[in-house]
């Protein structure tokens, strides 16, 4: 997860694509690296009683088959970004969040690093969020601004510990992203 703002639903996406992806290959080993400070992730972890996947700040990639990375709210200074094989650019459409995203995907498109744009939050019943999204390039995906994910991070759970209408459409909107990083990766992977 690549983005300069802090909000903007990089924790929130990690942990439930990590959940999506165990869910989906179980018998893969799914991690996922809090590289930020606040430690959001791993705070997480400990509110759960049992995680379907590891939390830890391991940087190395070698050990499992999906490494996620929950990266700080900046853009690193010397423009190196840690090494991956897809970026996630999580963003939200409002005025001050855009022009962060600008500025990352400025140093995204200079480095040529293979990305997915993810509209997070999105509110059809705003002009705001439809005209920006009107503005991302072609490909880029919705969350909907969807209260099951707030509410099943304070219970160290994610949308895929849930069942019913509300979650399976929370659902939906995260396997849209495993399928979208499908597309970059050369491995089989099998239905999603
Ligand atoms: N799609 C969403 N719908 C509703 N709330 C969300 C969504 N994505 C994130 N949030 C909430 O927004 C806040 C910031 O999200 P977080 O994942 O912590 O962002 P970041 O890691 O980029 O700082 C949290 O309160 C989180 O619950
Ligand atoms: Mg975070």
């Amino acid at each position: 997860m690549l983005n300069g703002k802090g909000g903007v639903g990089r924790t929130t996406l990690t942990l439930n694509l990590a959940h999506c992806l165990q869910c989906t290959y179980p018998s893969s080993s799914v991690y996922v690296a809090d590289l930020d400070v606040q430690g959001s992730s791993l705070a997480w972890a400990r509110l759960a009683e049992e995680t379907a996947f590891t939390v830890g700040v391991v940087k190395s990639r070698a050990q499992h088959d999906f490494h996620l990375f929950d990266t700080p709210p900046k853009l690193p200074e010397n423009g190196l970004v840690p090494e991956a094989d897809v970026y996630i650019i999580p963003t939200l459409l409002d005025a001050v969040s855009y022009v962060v995203f600008l500025k990352t995907m400025q140093l995204v498109r200079k480095k040529g690093l293979p990305h997915i744009i993810v509209a997070n939050r999105f509110n059809s019943d705003r002009s705001e969020h439809r005209q920006r999204f009107a503005q991302l390039p072609p490909g880029a995906l919705i969350v909907r601004d969807r209260a099951i994910f707030s509410s099943c991070y304070g219970y160290g759970e994610t949308v895929f510990n849930r069942v019913g209408v509300r979650s399976s459409h929370a659902q939906q909107d995260i396997k849209a992203i495993a399928r979208a990083v499908r597309g970059f990766d050369s491995r089989a992977w099998g239905d999603l």
